[in-house]
């Protein structure tokens, strides 16, 4: 297939960034990087070595870098509203981790200006493009469980302790809702389709006493921004109702709830910020199964050399080169603009319930296609790349 590669920028080289770049280098044909940017030069300077990056750059140079054609964004909640809006002004394509901003306002202008400038804004988390979550969307797409009436969630993480290690977890953003809720949200969105209202309780993180020395400069205290905690009701437009819980005021042996019920039978989902959990089909009359999953990109690392934590976030990039071949093929990109801000707008929608008792209607909506099934990643007993990117391209 006869392509031309879409040139990116990448913002952002901190711990997330290795599995990036190793994947957008290497995985996916589509994508070349050619610049890296960091505030902190010795983390851009190393990764530019490392991955063989050939340019490093100020946020000002790639802005106006005439040969930058997509940024992406690795940095952390707080530092994104600026960051996008000063690509898109440059025109630039953006695709951004999660969440496209902590505030709907600031969410809204930067669609308002994509619009505008009829560019994309791609918004994480990718691994709603794993296999997982794909199969589950297949398996409901193809009537297994008959209509879905409801669906529950739940995750829980001290978050409070992770943030002395994850710095960018004490500001906008870091509550565990925000951080971590929004995979469960953005799966749910997958399968299921936009919301039309939602409601709940919140809670916030507690005064953290610091009790580890990772950084010398950090602070005696502090406290993640906004409600840590949130128990939360939706209801989908499709008519299914939902219940959420996240608890980022509890210890951190995750137990990861996932679960879909419909007329004819239950899907369990494992943690979706991996990309190739079990899924799970309870029918009346018969034994649970694991259903094959119907996709590639099931989080297996097939670069040789990845770290452990690069290998447990597998296929990541794989949102971006969605994005880039959209960009190519003059198509919508999946993780949209529109879908990241309605998902952010459900976490807002939350915290506005919380804080006045009432129930928040949603305002935006979104469609989000599922992947084309039957082309997978691995080969060879997982050993071997096959070809999904295949099933990026339409
Ligand atoms: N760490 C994880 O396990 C993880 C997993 C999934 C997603 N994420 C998401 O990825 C993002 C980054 O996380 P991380 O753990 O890599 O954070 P990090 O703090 O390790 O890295 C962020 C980097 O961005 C740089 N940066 C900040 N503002 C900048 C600016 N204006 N210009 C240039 N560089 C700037 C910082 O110097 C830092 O090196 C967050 O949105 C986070 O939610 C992180």
């Amino acid at each position: 297939m006869d392509i031309k590669r879409v040139k990116v920028g990448v913002v952002g080289c901190g711990i997330i960034s290795h599995v990036y770049l190793r994947n957008m280098t290497r995985l996916f044909r589509i994508l070349d990087v050619v610049a890296v940017c960091d505030l902190n030069a010795e983390l851009a300077q190393q990764a530019a070595k490392e991955y063989g990056v050939p340019h490093i750059m100020t946020l000002d140079e790639m802005a106006q870098s005439p040969e930058i054609e997509l940024v992406v964004n690795l940095t952390g909640a707080d530092a994104h509203y600026a960051i996008i809006k000063k690509m898109l002004l440059a025109g630039k394509h953006v695709y951004t981790e999660k969440t496209m901003t902590s505030r709907l306002e600031q969410a809204k202008e930067l669609v308002q200006i994509a619009n505008d400038k009829h560019l994309y804004l791609g918004v994480a988390p990718d691994t709603v493009l794993g296999a997982s979550i794909q199969t589950a969307r297949w398996a409901i797409d193809h009537g297994l469980i008959g209509d879905v009436t409801s669906c529950i969630v739940s995750i829980n993480r001290d978050q409070n302790l992770n943030a002395e290690r994850f710095r960018f977890l004490r500001n906008e953003g870091g509550a565990l809702p925000y951080d971590v809720g929004i995979y469960y949200i953005q799966s749910l969105l997958t399968l299921l389709g936009p919301v039309s209202e939602v409601t709940g309780f919140g809670a916030p993180a507690p005064q953290r006493r610091r009790q580890f020395l990772f950084n010398e400069n950090d602070p005696d205290t502090w406290q993640i921004p906004g409600n840590n905690l949130v128990a939360g009701s939706l209801r989908f437009q499709q008519g299914a109702l939902g219940m959420l819980h996240f608890d980022g005021n509890t210890i951190g042996a995750e137990c990861s709830t996932f679960r879909i019920y419909g007329t004819a039978g239950i899907l369990e989902l494992g943690d979706p910020n991996r990309f190739g959990d079990p899924v799970r089909l309870l029918k009346p009359e018969s034994e649970p199964c694991y259903l094959p999953l119907t996709h590639g990109y099931n989080g297996t690392c097939v670069l040789d050399d990845a770290t452990d934590f690069e290998k447990g976030y597998g296929n990541r990039g794989i949102g971006v080169a969605e994005l880039a071949w959209a960009i190519r093929g003059g198509r919508p990109n999946r993780l949209s603009k529109e879908m990241g801000f309605h998902a952010l707008e459900v976490l807002c929608g939350l915290d506005k319930a919380a804080e006045t008792g009432d129930v928040y209607r949603m305002t935006s909506t979104f469609t989000c296609a599922p992947l084309t099934p039957g082309i997978y990643s691995t080969m060879w007993m997982g050993g071997a790349r096959a070809d999904a990117e295949l099933s990026l391209v339409d």
